[in-house]
Formats: C-alpha cells, structure tokens, sequence
C-alpha cells in the first residue's frame, strides 16, 4: 500500500500550516433534546488532532452529519459536535457557521498556531455528494483552499465518492490519519487469511443492504449467524410464515439462492420474542419460528437462538459483528444483542464489530468496550471493505 501517513507529514513539520481534516463526526443524535447519544466517532479522531494540535498545526476540521438534502438545515447542524470535541481536546474549538463562506473564511483565517476549527456540515453544500464531477470539483476546490494538506481521518466515509473525500486529496498534498490506517490494519487481517474458524454474525433490518456482503463472505466464513429484522425475508425463505415482521419479499427468492449454496453454514434463528406492535411496552412472546402468529411481529431473536449462537461464537477464532440482533433500544428486545455482544467478549477469538450501530449498541448496553478487539467506526465502509470493493477515499489516498 502506498498510502503517506499523518506520521510523514508530522515529520515534514506541519507548525504554522494548515491542515485540513476530514473527520467522520456523524454521531447519533437525540431526536427530542438533539443531545449526542454516542460520541465514539468524536474519540476516535483525537488521537490524530491531538498530535496536529501538538505539532502547532492550524487545524482545520470538516465533516458531514446525516444527511441533509444539500442546504443547510439546522437539524443537521455540527455546532453540539464542535462544543464536545473542544471538551474531548481540552481547548475550545472554533466552529464556522457555514462550509465554505465567509464565517469558515475568516475562521479559518484567524485560527492560531495549534488551534482547532470545525466547519459546519459538509452536506449542506450540494457539491459535496453531487454525482456532476464539476459540481463536486468546484466544491473540492473551495474546501482545498482551506489546507497546505489534507488528513483523511473519516474511516466511516471512504466508501463514498464525496468531494471531501474523493476530489479533495486530488488537490493537496494527503495522508491517512491514524483511524483510517488503524481501522485498514484491522479489517484486512479479516480479509487475509483469518484464523478459523471464521464466524461472522450479520443482524440489522434489510437483507438487502447486506446481499453484497452475504454473497463475498459465504465462501470464506465457516459460518454466518443471522438474527435482526432481516432474518424474517430468510425464515420465509424456508417456507415460514412470519406475521407482521419485517419482510423484503422481493429478496426472500434470493435468500432462498442463499440458502441452498451456504452448503449449512448460514444459522438462522429457532426462536424469536413477537410483539402485538412495535412499541417499548408492547405486550411480547417467545415462540419457536415455526410458530409466529399472523398478527404478530418479531423484534428480537429468543433465548435459545442466543444460545446456539453463542455456541457457534465459543469455537471461533475470528469473528466480524455488524447489526443488531433486535430492537435493542427497547429494553424488553435487547436480551438477543446483549446476549451476541457477551458471547463475542467471552470467546477467545480476534473479534470485531462493526457498524455505526452495532459499536453504539455495545456502548449504550454498557459492556466493556477494551473485551472486544476492535470497535470500527465504519458501518457500510466496513462492509464495503470486507466485501472488497475499491473504496474511493482510500483509492483518493493512494494516488
Ligand atoms: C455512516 O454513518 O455510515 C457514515 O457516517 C456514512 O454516512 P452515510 O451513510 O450517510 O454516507
Ligand atoms: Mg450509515
């Protein structure tokens, strides 16, 4: 790989320039206070702002949050992010009100030597996701105007072809920061010759989000769990009736096609809790899969499902998490996530999680992040990684 690093650029001597960085900072949010629910993605650049900070770096800041439509929305704003990184780096960060206007000019502008700034969500700028490669040019090249170098320390955004993290490195001089070069590292210990048994375990709602996942990974997993709501389109597969859950049915034929290649190595649920509604105090059960009422729906696999799980978990030498395997955010379905996290720390395997999601899930049922061998920060960028896809922002980085 020949990727520079924030190490060669340190080496350079960065004091009194001007470092752009682009960050993943799409953190979750509160939906009623706007309160950030999980600031794991805001840790995980500390490590590569801190040594800019040290090396008295102007350092200049940008990320995108959710997704706003390519005007700014105020939903979306990353003024609570700027006020807990400047909490997180224990000096005040200045925060632009706009991406590339005047506020983010003169901010820029006055930043001191080993002063941070943060500039407002990327995403409010329709340049920043455009597919027109001119639109997209012309925005990389105001964000360029911003930096003497570019740091891509967004591991969660690589996989997206964005002016700040495709077009941008065309123009400035670019290293990996140290959470993209650690999280690379670590995912391609998965992809090279893992130790084995390999097992990965893949929940969340849409089989459709992980089909191209499912498909790289069959022939070189020993074997794939699956719970979360896309689990029903597979229990459908195999002729089940599920109630009211979840259901894909323009994929339950291509889980079928799943199911008979997978030569057993897929392990689909026996049991799962179903509910009268999606809802924290519904009334709930735990019913074998053959026996899922019409009116109900399933928002959590069952004990025994976490036990053979685990089973499978006990003997792995490697083992990749990505999704939920319920509705963990309601306490009466988290039992199944909980149940999968536990296994995953107890094994004596190189373990994995991946997902914006999934690393949330660890941290609000409150295990032992350091019992897990790696928490990325990446959700599709992980799996796109394991899926081998180019990534365009790690591609950007090797030119
Ligand atoms: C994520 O949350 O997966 C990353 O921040 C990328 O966000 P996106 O899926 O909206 O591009
Ligand atoms: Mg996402």
């Amino acid at each position: 790989m020949s990727i520079r690093t924030l190490d060669d650029l340190l080496a350079e001597g960065v004091s009194g320039r001007r470092v752009l960085v682009r960050a993943d900072l799409n953190v979750p949010l509160d939906k009623q206070s706007g309160a950030i629910t999980d600031d794991g993605r805001i840790r995980a650049v500390l490590p590569t702002l801190g040594a800019l900070v040290e090396a008295g770096a102007k350092v200049v800041v940008c990320s995108h949050l959710g997704r706003p439509k390519g005007a700014p929305d105020p939903q979306f704003s990353l003024s609570p992010v700027a006020d807990r990184l400047g909490e997180l780096l224990g000096a005040p960060v200045r925060f632009a009100t706009d991406t590339v206007g005047e506020s983010a000019r003169s901010t820029v502008a006055d930043l001191a030597d080993g002063q941070v700034a943060l500039l407002e969500n990327l995403r409010f700028n329709a340049g920043e996701t455009s597919k027109d490669e001119a639109e997209r040019g012309a925005f990389a090249d105001q964000l360029a105007a911003f930096g003497d170098a570019y740091v891509d320390d967004a591991f969660g955004a690589v996989h997206r072809k964005h002016a700040s993290v495709y077009d941008v490195p065309a123009r400035l001089p670019h290293v990996a920061g140290r959470l993209v070069l650690r999280e690379v590292e670590v995912l391609s210990k998965l992809t090279s010759e893992p130790e084995r048994p390999y097992v990965v375990v893949l929940g969340g709602s849409k089989v459709s989000d992980k089909l191209a996942v499912i498909e790289a990974l069959l022939p070189t997993v020993d074997r794939l769990l699956i719970g979360g709501g896309m689990c029903f389109t597979f229990l459908k597969a195999q002729g089940l009736e599920v109630g009211t859950s979840l259901l894909e049915k323009d994929m339950v034929e291509t889980c079928r096609n799943l199911l008979e290649r997978a030569d057993g190595k897929i392990l689909l649920p026996v049991d799962v809790v179903v509910a009268d509604a999606f809802a924290p105090d519904a009334a709930h059960d735990t019913v074998r899969v053959d026996g899922i009422p019409s009116h109900r729906l399933g928002l959590d696999i069952g004990p025994e499902t976490v036990a053979g799980f685990a089973a499978a978990l006990s003997q792995a030498k490697t083992i990749f998490w990505n999704g939920p395997m319920g509705v963990f955010e309601m306490a009466a379905f988290a039992a199944g996530t909980r149940g999968i996290a536990e296994a995953i720390t107890k094994a004596d395997a190189f373990s994995v999680v991946g997902g914006g999601d999934s690393a949330a899930a660890v941290r609000a049922l409150g295990l032992d992040e350091s019992s897990f061998g790696h928490i990325s920060t990446g959700g599709g960028a992980s799996l796109e990684y394991l899926e081998g896809k180019t990534l365009p922002g790690i591609a950007a980085l090797e030119n």
